[in-house]
């Protein structure tokens, strides 16, 4: 595991947009891992302006999320699926049928998520994937206590997790609890995983991810095992590091 510690969230947010601007350009049918929450929409504004200055192109990339609300329609304006299409789909030359995010609205969930890592395989893998950390040192949805081999399925968010998210939902709109989420499992078998974290608030989950004991009390630190990633974060978040 590398760490980057940068000044600032904005030069997080470029140095990270390089990194997957370098690897398209590498390889231009990419398939990448993607990310919501706040920490990555700087990273995407660098990538849509790193498209807009014709530095890359999305044309042949294929995507997938790692995770969605249960209940909500790619349609609902706080399903991820939403997100991700105001946030980068909508402003690149990225082909919108190779872009998945988990079906939040699936008749039968638990087949929608073995559906899902069969579509991971038929494209070759995830060749680079994003994340966030959450405070209590969750990836995708997969919060503490959750299987570090586990795969996509439907995980229920914990109250810390409820409560971050708040701010998204208006105060007497439906927020859902539950999730579908690529397992821990799935993450690891990225062939390159750079995960983003600033602000103070992320300084617990990037010590314990970082130094603490490799357990599914803080699932990121089962980033340890993978060779390849690297975390990128600014000051604040690198403040309780040795
Ligand atoms: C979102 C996701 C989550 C977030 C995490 C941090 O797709 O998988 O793990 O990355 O909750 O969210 P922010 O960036 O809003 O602090």
């Amino acid at each position: 595991m590398k760490v980057v510690i940068l000044n600032n969230a904005a030069e997080v947010a470029a140095y990270g947009a390089q990194i997957f601007v370098k690897h398209i350009n590498a390889k231009p049918t990419a398939v990448l891992g993607l990310a919501t929450g706040s920490t990555p929409v700087a990273l995407y504004k660098e990538l849509i302006a790193a498209y807009q200055q014709g530095q890359v192109s999305f044309k042949h990339v294929s995507t997938f999320n790692l995770d969605e609300y249960l209940g909500l329609s790619g349609s609902h304006p706080q399903s991820y699926r939403h997100f991700m299409n105001g946030q980068l789909f909508d402003h690149v030359d990225i082909n919108k049928a190779n872009t998945a995010v988990p079906a939040g609205d699936a008749a039968n969930p638990l087949e929608a998520c073995a559906a899902y890592e069969a579509a991971i395989v038929a494209k070759g893998g995830v060749d680079i994937q994003l994340l966030g950390i959450g405070r209590n040192g969750h990836i995708g949805f997969n919060e503490p206590s959750s299987s570090l081999r586990s795969r996509t399925r439907v995980k229920t968010l914990t109250r810390a997790t409820i409560d971050d998210n708040a701010r998204f939902f208006g105060p007497d709109e439906f927020q859902p609890h539950l999730s579908l989420t690529m397992g821990i499992g799935t993450i690891l078998e990225s062939k390159k995983i750079v995960l983003l974290a600033t602000g103070e608030s992320k300084a617990d989950a990037i010590k314990a991810t970082v130094e603490g004991p490799l357990s599914a009390s803080c699932p990121a630190s089962a980033l340890q095992w993978h060779e390849q990633t690297v975390l990128i974060v600014d000051e604040a978040a690198a403040s309780k590091l040795s």
